[in-house]
């Protein structure tokens, strides 16, 4: 049977048949059928279950009738079967013809009950010290009447009840019967109610037959009903973003997961043969086997547009980094190439260069890309139509070739934030990222020198972490060589920082995620999502 689960019916034992099959059998042949008559034997709760089952398919219709009946007690019982106490003492006398006021037989307490009444009736009389018959024939209206409740579980007449009860030979007691008969979807046999569709029923066409049941909307559902939760990565890149924004900062669009090695390597200046490129590092795209030349991305540039307009309109953004609307150059990406492709193989703009013969099909490579610079260099590219101080910052996924271990997984997401302005200088990066990592709770930065081959000078960035108590590197940075920046064609005298972090490695600390997995991936436990706190970066 395809897809049945939940309450298909459990067949309820009475005797040796199914209850639920001998109620629609009983209503199946009579117009109304009262369970207390038909079925006198049954329990209360299985009838009631029975009914119920067949209730809710619509199978049948009930109502519940309560009432009250008369039943004997064991004495009443007894006199049903024996005959009442006067009947007993009148029958001894009559058969002794004479019995002695002493005899055994009279000594019990039933006895003298039915001695008293016996007197009342006329039956019997005192003779001397012995009791005499007064007729041949009676007429046992107690063991009659009782006899009637046996029957009918009810008294002819009423009133005889409280002298009956009185005398402890009846009592009543509560009755629910319920009077069932036909439903609307009224079926001879229960159907199986299916509950979910699953795909082998699509797959074989049995859901077009299938017998669905129906949604109950009455429900009342369950009390805490888990509602979605951010999950941590996504509540660290919130509070990143608002520190971003703080600080004036406009949010790049970074929808392009698949980018080119045009704009993830070779405008940054990364050698065609540098090991970064390897299969081993870069996961590559080979369907399309390659890209176009480089080209502006309409979607990114119209969200880009958008995001500077509002910043545009905030009152309270920073007044040296407003940008201010000048004529737009137009933006030529084939002189672009040109110029990136001279810089690599023969040097340009103040470059020696790598010197080395340039393939054109390096560039035209599709990537998952490694790091989120690519839509910076998109983004500063962009910048040079009408170059002036500006600050883009983005938070995405990046796609590494690399060994999943404890604190290594193949994709993670990189926070990167690039400032264009005129006159920067290296103190002027430190200062800012001091600023930046306080906003974190990151103090007593040290800056290590590094090497990137789109950065000069470079540096690595640590922060002191009390919880470990040594320093540790939180970051990678540089200013962008003029020769990628002259290369796009921005103007000398600008100069852009920029620098980058995984957004894993503040969240695991935050966290107390000591392995990378149990943050994201199939091992994630759907507990530690939902339960934990929105995150507050510690204030220094
Ligand atoms: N792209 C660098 C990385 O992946 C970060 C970085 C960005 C460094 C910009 C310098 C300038 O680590």
């Amino acid at each position: 049977m395809p897809g049945t689960r939940g309450p298909v019916p459990v067949p309820v034992q009475n005797g040796d048949r199914d209850l639920t099959l001998q109620i629609l059998e009983a209503v199946d042949e009579n117009a109304s059928v009262k369970t207390s008559e038909t079925f006198p034997n049954a329990s209360q709760t299985e009838v009631k279950a029975a009914l119920d089952r067949l209730a809710s398919r619509q199978m049948i219709e009930y109502e519940t009738d309560d009432s009250e009946e008369v039943v004997l007690t064991g004495e009443g019982q007894q006199i049903v079967d024996e005959g009442s106490h006067e009947f007993k003492v009148w029958d001894a006398v009559r058969k002794a013809g004479r019995m002695s006021l002493k005899d055994q037989a009279l000594a019990t307490p039933s006895a003298k009950v039915g001695q008293g009444n016996a007197f009342k009736l006329k039956w019997i009389k005192k003779d001397g010290d012995s009791l005499i018959p007064l007729t041949d024939s009676v007429t046992d209206t107690t063991r009659e009447v009782l006899q009637y409740v046996a029957e009918h579980r009810a008294l002819q007449n009423p009133r005889d009840l409280k002298d009956l009860r009185k005398r402890t030979l009846v009592t009543t007691q509560k009755i629910i019967t319920y009077d069932a008969r036909k439903g609307p979807r009224w079926a001879r046999d229960i159907p199986v109610e299916v509950t979910d569709l699953t795909a082998d029923m699509l797959a074989d066409g049995s859901w077009k037959t299938a017998n669905f049941k129906p949604y109950n909307f009455k429900a009342l559902g369950e009390q805490s009903q888990g509602v979605g939760a951010l999950h941590p990565l996504n509540k660290v890149r919130e509070e990143f973003r608002k520190i971003f924004f703080n600080l004036g900062f406009t949010e790049m669009p970074t929808g392009r997961f698949v980018d080119t090695g045009f704009w993830n390597f070779d405008a940054l200046f990364v050698p065609q043969q540098h090991p970064a490129r390897d299969m081993q590092d870069t996961f590559y795209v080979s369907d399309p086997p390659e890209a176009g030349p480089p080209g502006p991305d309409p979607e990114a540039d119209a969200a880009l547009n958008a995001m500077e307009e509002e910043d545009r309109d905030e009152e309270d953004s920073d007044p040296p980094t407003r940008p201010t609307q000048q004529p737009t150059k137009h933006l030529d990406y084939a002189q672009y190439y040109a110029n990136v492709r001279a810089t690599h193989q023969d040097g340009a703009f103040g470059s020696i260069g790598y010197r080395y013969p340039y393939n054109d099909a390096e560039p035209r490579r599709l990537v998952l890309r490694t790091h989120t610079t690519a839509v910076s260099t998109y983004c500063l590219h962009r910048l040079a139509a009408n170059p002036r101080p500006a600050k883009y910052f983005s938070i995405d996924r990046v796609f590494r070739n690399e060994t999943v271990d404890a604190t290594h997984l193949a994709e993670f997401h990189q926070v990167e934030g690039v400032i264009a302005d005129y006159g920067l200088t290296l103190g002027g990066l430190q200062g800012f990222l001091r600023r930046f990592f306080k906003k974190m709770g990151l103090v007593g930065l040290k800056f290590k020198p590094a090497y990137n081959p789109y950065t000069e000078p470079s540096m690595e960035v640590f922060a002191y972490h009390r919880g470990l108590g040594k320093l540790v590197e939180i970051g990678n940075s540089g200013m962008f060589r003029p020769e990628m920046l002259l290369a796009m064609g921005l103007p000398e005298d600008l100069r852009v920082y920029g620098f980058g972090l995984s957004l894993e490695r503040p969240t695991m600390i935050k966290y107390g995620v000591n392995n990378i997995r149990e943050l994201l991936g199939h091992k994630v436990d759907l507990g530690f999502i939902e339960g934990n706190a929105a995150v507050r970066l510690d204030k220094a």
